[in-house]
């Protein structure tokens, strides 16, 4: 990606909305060089999006349920993002798989964020999947995505121990916190650096 002055970013989220909070403290510093310009949702009434809503930034909601298909609700992810016209696409605890349509409209411009060290518990359960394996370290991994389930190439990893007495709760709230310092850092450094991807190995710089 070549670096814009300051990279338009487009934020989903599907939950409590502190990786995108995150985000926006962050970019309230213009030498951030990337700021938060909408953001969306695949449910009503979440507080991810009254966070953007008090950032004064446009919101937009689109269910599966709205639709009669699942490509017809990518698609229209698809355009209602394309309006904003982002420099990156951040799936910050967004919890839907985004199609093909979408992802050719931002090819390798799309990145999540997930609370395991991939390629270890992708899905849905990684923190309650990794206390279950009996990990002694977890952490969050940001990645570009692709057409698989949590595969794509990785931008950062964050390491947190394993605690012998945490619950899914405890161990996700310390994923969590390492996660929002981790996704800023490499937000920012994606937007001011640009970067680069060959053979799944992601690159800051042009
Ligand atoms: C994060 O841990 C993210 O990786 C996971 O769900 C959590 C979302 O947290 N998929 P929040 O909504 O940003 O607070």
């Amino acid at each position: 990606m070549p670096s814009p002055a300051v990279a338009r970013l487009v934020v989903l989220v599907s939950g409590a909305g502190t990786n995108l909070q995150a985000l926006l403290d962050a970019a309230a510093e213009p030498s951030y060089g990337a700021r938060v310009v909408a953001v969306g949702a695949d449910r009503d009434d979440i507080e991810g999006l009254a966070r953007a809503e008090r950032a004064g930034l446009p919101t937009f909601v689109r269910k599966v349920s709205q639709f009669e298909t699942r490509e017809g609700w990518d698609r229209a992810m698809r355009d209602i993002v394309s309006r904003f016209e982002p420099d990156l696409v951040v799936l910050a605890g967004f919890m839907k798989l985004v199609g093909e349509d979408f992802l050719a409209a931002f090819d390798g411009r799309v990145l999540n964020t997930h609370p395991a060290l991939l390629p270890a518990f992708p899905g849905m359960h990684a923190p309650s999947d990794a206390l279950a394996y009996g990990v002694k370290a977890s952490g969050a991994t940001l990645f570009v995505v692709d057409g698989g389930v949590d595969s794509g190439p990785i931008v950062a990893q964050v390491t947190v121990p394993v605690e012998p007495d945490d619950t899914v709760e405890t161990l996700h709230e310390r994923i969590k916190v390492a996660e929002r310092t981790m996704l800023v850092d490499s937000v920012g450094r994606l937007a001011r650096e640009g970067f680069t991807i060959t053979d799944r190995k992601v690159r800051f710089g042009r």
